[in-house]
């Protein structure tokens, strides 16, 4: 139910309309900025108010589209429904809508697919044009106007300073425990102004517990009582924990060989049931003590939170299953001082993650037998969601690990390729390649080292001696001996796919 005291600023009561009247104050052709961050924190009245409008525009045979940029994913309430109303013309910088999806791959909208890190800076710059509307969902307002984040932070901060006017929403489903759960960083600035960030551990606090927002800026406050709501998780197969097993060995081997401590260094771990399994395996591992210095916060690490494993963990927005979300809104008061929410541009950014020395654990696509990586493209054509933080993580981390099963399609595709059809992660920035079959600890190794390690310990036992026969015969036909390739061959397996719907022929 609606609580109609979260708005504690007298003056910006006077500001309340429906979603439907917040809509029309949007025009075509405009470009908002909105929250949201996965499945959390998203505006859910306006964007559909406004998809509704373009509808009706559509109908009255009135072109009508805008341009959509965000923290990462939203819910089917912003992108689902928009992409639906075909109502948006240009995106960024992340998404993982079935919908818009679709309309990417079928050329219908364009899609800046970027580092998350760098959309709040390049929205600075000014590379990224004009931005006419921030839409903002916040928890509550204060009396003096500053406004409570929500479930993610996001860009939300870059949005409410840039846009010329602001439409909050303002929702009372979301605990209002989370106030004093964020810290928003008011320091950055565009070189040659640029200052160290002050943050050396993952605990630190350098920042406030609120937005602040220019009240004349703020054209309209929409009340909402409406969930957060995710994509629904896959849970995790026999594959996802045999990687996480191989994955737990390593670390423990690491701590080991004294390359890492018992605590470990604070963990990144993208979404997916591939890390959902790594984390629910740390829960009995020896490791105690462990922080996690990441992006999102999902159902894996409450659980190491409450299991007392990890003591705190920093990012930039909650990804919860709706059992996680509900466990968490009932118990919030035993999580609120172990978690920390912040800008998207802190919790990915490059310095702090060098600094802090992450271990960053993300998903692949497909890998080639040189360690390079395709995290966004099938085929190297049509996009899945979009590189994320996984590329701002994966470059500077203490160790750089990325999990995939060997196979994709019941076997009909390798994920172990002679040569990805579209690059991400660039053979440099990946160290560790974990499958179901094994791991491949790449560190100090030469192109061609690296091959036979990848083959032998993470290709499918199906696809091994296609891959051995292709690196033998390219060492013996390569036009250069550094990364040998044939290059009328180097994709035919993906080719294959295309044509036949398996790369086994
Ligand atoms: N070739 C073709 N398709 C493949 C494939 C391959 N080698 N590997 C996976 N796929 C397909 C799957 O079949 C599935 O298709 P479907 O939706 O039609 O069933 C889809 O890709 C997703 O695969 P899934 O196994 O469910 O993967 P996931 O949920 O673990 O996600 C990524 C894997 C790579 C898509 C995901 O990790 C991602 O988007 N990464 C980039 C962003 C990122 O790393 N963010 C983390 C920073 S916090």
């Amino acid at each position: 139910m609606i609580n109609h005291g979260r708005i504690a600023c007298e003056k910006l009561r006077s500001k309340l309309m429906s979603a439907e009247e917040a809509a029309k104050l949007i025009t075509s052709g405009s470009t908002i900025g909105m929250s949201g961050f996965t499945g959390s924190g998203y505006p859910k009245a306006v964007p559909m108010a406004l998809a509704a409008r373009i509808e009706a525009e559509h109908k009255a045979g009135n072109p009508f589209r805008v341009r959509i940029w965000t923290g990462a994913s939203t819910g089917p309430e912003l992108d689902g429904a928009l992409a639906r109303a075909d109502g948006i013309e240009f995106r960024l910088p992340f998404n993982s809508d079935p919908t818009a999806r679709d309309r990417i791959n079928r050329g219908e909208m364009e899609y800046f697919d970027m580092h998350l890190s760098q959309v709040a800076p390049m929205a600075w710059q000014g590379f990224l044009g004009p931005l006419d509307t921030a839409v903002i969902e916040v928890t509550g307002i204060r009396p003096d106007g500053a406004l409570i984040p929500s479930s993610s932070v996001g860009n939300n901060k870059t949005w409410l300073e840039r846009a010329q006017r602001v439409i909050l929403e303002v929702n009372s489903w979301q605990n209002e425990a989370l106030e004093g759960m964020h810290d928003i960083y008011y320091g950055t600035a565009l070189p040659p102004n640029r200052i160290p960030i002050p943050l050396i551990r993952p605990d630190d606090r350098i920042g406030e517990p609120y937005f602040r927002a220019d009240p004349d800026k703020i054209v309209a406050i929409v009340e909402t009582f409406a969930p957060d709501r995710n994509l629904p998780f896959t849970p995790p197969d026999k594959a996802a924990y045999d990687i996480a097993g191989h994955l737990i060995e390593f670390l423990r081997h690491e701590v080991a060989k004294g390359r890492l401590p018992e605590s470990l260094l604070p963990i990144q771990s993208g979404v997916g049931n591939i890390p959902n399994a790594v984390l629910a395996g740390l829960i009995d591992s020896p490791f105690e003590n462990m922080t996690a210095y990441t992006e999102v916060i999902q159902d894996g690490m409450l659980d190491l939170l409450a299991a007392g494993k990890l003591r705190m963990a920093s990012a930039t927005a909650f990804s919860l299953s709706a059992e996680a979300t509900q466990a968490l809104n009932a118990d919030m008061a035993r999580f609120r001082h172990k978690m920390i929410l912040r800008p998207q541009e802190i919790s990915n950014h490059p310095e702090l993650i060098r600094r802090l020395g992450c271990i960053a654990m993300n998903g692949l696509i497909e890998a080639d037998i040189y360690g390079n990586g395709n995290s966004t493209h099938i085929m190297g054509s049509r996009i899945q969601n979009g590189i994320g933080g996984s590329g701002d993580f994966a470059r500077n981390a203490y160790v750089s690990i990325f999990v995939t099963p060997s196979t994709a399609k019941g076997g009909k595709i390798s994920s172990i390729v002679p040569q990805v059809s579209h690059v991400d992660q660039i053979n440099q920035d990946v160290q560790v390649i974990v499958t179901e079959q094994g791991l491949a600890d790449l560190r100090g190794l030469s192109p061609k080292q690296r091959a036979k390690v990848i083959i032998e310990n993470c290709a499918h036992p199906t696809y091994r001696p296609a891959l051995n026969d292709y690196f033998r015969r390219a060492k013996e036909h390569s036009y250069g001996q550094q990364s040998p390739s044939l290059l009328n061959e180097a994709l035919l397996w993906h080719q294959r796919f295309v044509e036949t719907g398996s790369m086994l022929g």
